[in-house]
């Protein structure tokens, strides 16, 4: 019988699971998970850096809204679950990772109400180990993206665990040959991409991207990149693009915790610039991974 993939994780790995830390593959929560079964939940990604979650407060803040926007509160306060993060960085003896994080409402009788007392919500941690030569390459080649039609809800805001648009988005995206999907609205306009933020610049080395409405996931990432484009005093503009305009772009590229500033050098098969990754771009890379106080 096929085995499990998550069994096949490698050994020594450990996963946090409401209080316990626990081999990977025997990690798990109760079926009737409310996030199993409604999707009832939320998830962060940290990068991690020599053993330090990078934009830990802004993730934190997020985490917190996300909860807020479905009711919850923090599973355990702020201090507690830097802990537990520590904890889990130095129990896989992983200083570079990706750390996820996902809160759900916990398991109880399937109701689309939950009781008023409860359940207790579930917490939930795992590390995974990050594709430096993958990332490698991406930075100096660029990636394609794939436009696909944005079919999801109408609150892109919340990091919820949802994603399966993002998912059949993507997996169209790599059908035709892509890295990544743009989604677009129904009037043309780039929304942002599966898992990731999207950015043009245009003739005049403007910077855009969208601005923040329930349209979009206000990415951490997003969000740091541009207060160092302002302090460095590149001009920004934050509004919606077509397609058609980003064809147009001298440079695009995409944001998120497990990628910052990865440049794009082509759209639906078409070359953006001169088909290789932008000067902007990279200052923008450069600029958000100069060591500061976030
Ligand atoms: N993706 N937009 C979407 C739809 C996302 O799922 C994400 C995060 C982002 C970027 O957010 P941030 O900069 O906070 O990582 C934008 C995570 C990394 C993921 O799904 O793995």
């Amino acid at each position: 019988m096929k085995k499990w993939s998550a069994s096949r994780a490698p050994a020594g790995r450990i996963a946090y699971v409401n209080g316990r830390y626990l081999p990977h593959g025997q990690a798990g929560v109760h079926i009737e998970d409310r996030a199993l079964q409604l999707g009832d939940g939320i998830y962060e990604v940290f990068n991690v850096l020599d053993g330090q979650p990078t934009d830990e407060e802004p993730h934190l803040d997020w985490m917190e809204r996300s909860l807020r926007e479905l009711g919850m509160a923090m599973p355990m306060s702020r201090a507690a679950l830097k802990l537990v993060t520590r904890e889990m960085i130095a129990r896989n003896r992983m200083a570079n990772c990706f750390l996820y994080l996902q809160v759900t409402r916990g398991a109880v009788k399937r109701d689309h109400i939950p009781p008023a007392d409860g359940p207790r919500p579930s917490l939930i941690m795992t590390v995974r180990s990050q594709d430096m030569a993958g990332l490698a390459q991406r930075l100096e080649k660029g990636i394609a993206v794939s436009t696909q039609p944005d079919i999801r809800w109408g609150r892109r805001d919340i990091k919820t665990v949802n994603l399966l648009p993002n998912l059949l988005a993507k997996q169209a995206a790599k059908k035709a040959g892509a890295f990544e999907a743009w989604l677009v609205d129904e009037e043309g306009y780039v929304t942002e991409g599966s898992s990731t933020n999207a950015w043009i610049v245009d003739k005049a080395g403007t910077l855009i991207t969208r601005d923040l409405s329930n349209t979009i996931l206000a990415g951490v990432t997003r969000h740091i990149m541009l207060q160092a484009a302002h302090e460095a005093q590149i001009k920004v503009e934050e509004r919606k693009f077509t397609v058609a305009e980003a064809l147009k772009a001298r440079e695009a590229f995409l944001s998120s915790a497990t990628g910052a500033a990865v440049p794009i050098v082509a759209i639906d098969g078409q070359k953006i610039g001169d088909g290789v990754p932008g000067p902007l771009t990279q200052r923008i890379r450069a600029l958000y991974a100069a060591p500061k106080k976030r």
